[in-house]
């Protein structure tokens, strides 16, 4: 999904020349693929999958493994034909890229990277190192770096958060999230039982399966209070008739026992919420009318509750930021007005920029239940601290959404929206590697004259979206 929107923001370019990547949410591998594809082996040297699904992950890993070889081998002929900088032929046969698999939540992405060692080798000093160096930093600075600097950790250029659930999940009866098929009511992306991934085949060392969730869809069906599920279904689901709906689920279970698959769920919901969405199209073009499912906005409360979703993410959007180099940059593709709000917030406070919350935050910071009490001058000097406190841009000041060609393609694509975020202390990036822009361009199908014009298009929508990134 936004495939291209997502390669645009991360195409290589003079300033951005990304030699590791991370995927927080592997999924299929779809667009790590992509990835390897757009940079090739000589640039991008070190791709990290993190997924909680073992099953995603055992299916990407030899998928990616056979990518990166298949890259690997498409751009030998390339080496062996271009003399490098010093005129001299290049010797010896191109590694693939490194491919690693780590399953574990993405709002643990530091703990997770902090246990791959930076490939010092062959990407020389760590970034943050480099950057510590430059600015002849505090000794506090220095120590932090210097702490992180065996890891991935502060070493990561280039960043995808593609949230949600996968079409594979989706389409696997047994996990229970469609009101389409009919399975258990379970709806963990995560299942501890499940094992871990070392099957992937990609020399991957898996993640212990800590953070899994044990709450079911199932045991909130059944066990919660009326009020609380209707509560859940409000907020999560924001459903309109969510008193309502929480009536109908608490008495189905009264009158037929505990509702235990999708159809038991779905039948109890009854046609209650049914409503007809329409208006203007994401992508602008035009308006669309479609009715949604009237247990969409319920199973969809469900899984973000058994997964913990939006507490997740909040966690990982900084925690990402602090996993990148200078320079680095996150991109994050939500599906829901509730994620893309918490990756929109948490993107603008690490730029130093205003958001809705500032006031609860700075009445917490100022040791007060309300800031109103607070002098003008306290407010400013509040708002100075974020400003000075700030480690990046958000590069795109609107969200980057789906054109229309692949809304038609993929009905599920309408609501998806892109943010992307750098990371300050970017110096033409890599250091060591080949140039990305001129190796995506010099390799042979067009892959780099894509590249190029990807890295174009995306200026452009820079310089059309602004570099400020204010709220939107
Ligand atoms: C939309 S799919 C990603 C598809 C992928 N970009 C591709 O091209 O194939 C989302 C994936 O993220 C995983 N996921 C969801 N929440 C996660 C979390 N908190 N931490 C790690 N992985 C997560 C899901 O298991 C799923 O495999």
């Amino acid at each position: 999904m936004l495939l291209d929107e997502v390669l645009a923001a991360l195409a290589p370019s003079a300033a951005f020349r990304p030699r590791t990547y991370v995927d927080g949410t592997l999924g299929a591998g779809g667009h790590a693929s992509a990835m390897l594809g757009l940079h090739g082996p000589r640039a991008l040297r070190l791709l990290v999958g993190v997924d909680v699904d073992a099953t995603a992950l055992a299916l990407a890993g030899p998928r990616l493994v056979a990518a990166a070889a298949a890259e690997a081998r498409r751009a030998e002929p390339q080496q062996q034909q271009q003399p490098d900088v010093g005129g001299s032929p290049s010797a010896g046969p191109i590694s693939p890229t490194a491919i690693r698999l780590l399953r574990g939540n993405h709002a643990d992405v530091e703990r997770l990277l902090a246990g791959v060692p930076w490939p010092e080798a062959e990407l020389g000093p760590h970034p943050a190192l480099a950057a510590a160096d430059r600015s002849s930093s505090t000794t506090t600075t220095t120590t932090t770096t210097t702490k992180n600097a065996a890891t991935l950790l502060g070493g990561v250029d280039a960043m995808l958060l593609d949230l949600g659930v996968s079409s594979m999940q989706i389409d696997d009866p047994g996990r229970g999230f469609s009101f389409m098929r009919d399975g258990p009511l379970d709806m963990r992306m995560g299942r501890a039982e499940d094992g871990d991934a070392n099957g992937a085949g990609a020399g991957a060392g898996a993640d212990a399966a800590s953070s899994q969730p044990t709450l079911t869809a199932a045991d909130i069906v059944n066990t919660w209070s009326e009020a609380a599920l209707a509560e859940l279904i409000r907020d999560y689901g924001e459903e309109k008739m969510w008193r309502r709906v929480a009536a109908r689920i608490v008495r189905a279970r009264e009158e037929k026992g505990p509702l235990l698959t999708t159809s038991q769920l779905t039948a109890a919901i009854g046609r209650t919420a049914l409503r007809s969405s329409s208006g203007a199209s994401r992508s602008g073009g035009g308006s669309r009318s479609s009715e949604i499912h009237p247990a969409t906005r319920t199973f969809q409360a469900l899984r973000i509750a058994v997964n913990d979703e939006l507490g997740g993410l909040g966690r990982a959007i900084p925690a990402a930021i602090a996993a990148l180099a200078p320079g680095g940059r996150l991109a994050v593709i939500s599906f829901h007005s509730l994620e893309d709000r918490v990756v929109k917030h948490a993107m603008l406070r690490a730029a130093g920029k205003p958001t809705p919350d500032d006031e609860l935050a700075m009445a917490q910071a100022l040791g007060g239940a309300s800031s109103s009490s607070a002098t003008a001058a306290d407010r400013d000097a509040w708002r100075l601290g974020r400003e000075a406190a700030a480690v990046g841009r958000v590069l795109t000041r609107r969200p980057v959404l789906p054109g229309e060609a692949e809304v038609a393609r993929n009905p599920r694509a309408r609501s998806a929206k892109l943010r992307v975020f750098e990371k300050f202390g970017g110096g033409g990036g890599g250091g060591g590697g080949a140039d990305g822009e001129e190796e995506a361009a010099a390799r042979d199908g067009g892959g780099g004259k894509k590249a190029t014009h990807r890295s174009k298009k995306w200026r452009r929508l820079e310089e059309e979206e602004g570099e400020e990134g204010g709220a939107a």
